[in-house]
């Protein structure tokens, strides 16, 4: 079982010294890796900018990339070979039309930002996606959760969303605790409870190892 897991933020450069990102720390997508290596699946991670350390599991491969372009490429290089895609990467939607060479001096009162839409990776990878191939996805939403999951999940080729509601103490970034609802293609909505990360990987991996199964009677 070969298991492809996108994880952290991306940083988006400005300039030498500026860059966008966000408040993902990555810990989600480094718990699932641990718990699919635990569960015998050798996996490639493949890691936004974080503080935490590269998994010292031997089944565990990491890749460190910081664009969205860079997460991109490293994911597509190994997507074919993979059983499994996580989409746990909250990836920058935009990034600067133009990266300046030099740091950006302070001049006007305002400050006016080109972005471009960055390569969305799971939508991209998804339309290469095998029958044989199961899809994980992440949502992270505020308001309308679960209609705008089910969109994501329909949009991106998922076989299962999991959903993070930021209204739910505990829940999303930062946190070592998490809070999710798993959506599937046939429109079962399953409820996990707050859990810490860890245990929630975990719970998720077995779902999704039992998920893929049911794909593959045979493995
Ligand atoms: N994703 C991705 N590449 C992107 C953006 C998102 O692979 N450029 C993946 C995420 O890793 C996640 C899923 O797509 O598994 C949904 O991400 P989200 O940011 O919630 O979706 P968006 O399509 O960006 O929708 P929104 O309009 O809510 O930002």
């Amino acid at each position: 079982m070969r298991v492809l897991i996108t994880a952290g933020p991306t940083y988006e450069p400005l300039d030498p010294v500026r860059f966008l990102g966000n408040r993902s720390t990555g810990k989600m997508g480094y718990a699932l890796a641990e718990a699919f290596a635990a569960a015998g699946a050798t996996v490639v991670l493949i890691s936004g900018p974080t503080h935490l350390p590269d998994p010292l599991h031997p089944a565990i491969g990491t890749t460190r990339v910081e664009t969205a372009v860079e997460m991109f490429t490293a994911a597509a290089a190994v997507a074919d070979a993979a059983d499994i895609w996580v989409f746990a990467a909250a990836v920058a939607d935009y990034r600067p039309a133009a990266v300046a060479q030099e740091k950006i001096k302070k001049s006007g009162e305002t400050l006016t930002l080109d972005l471009v839409k960055n390569v969305d990776i799971a939508s991209t990878l998804g339309q290469r996606k095998r029958p044989e191939q199961f899809a994980v996805g992440f949502a992270l939403e505020t308001t309308n959760e679960l209609a705008h999951a089910q969109d994501k999940l329909r949009r991106k080729g998922f076989n299962l969303i999991i959903m993070n509601s930021l209204r739910d103490v505990g829940a999303g970034f930062g946190h070592d605790t998490n809070k999710v609802t798993v959506l599937d293609q046939a429109g079962a909505v399953l409820n996990f409870e707050l859990k810490n990360k860890t245990d929630l990987a975990v719970d998720l991996v077995a779902l999704v190892l039992a998920r893929f199964q049911l794909l593959h009677p045979a493995v």
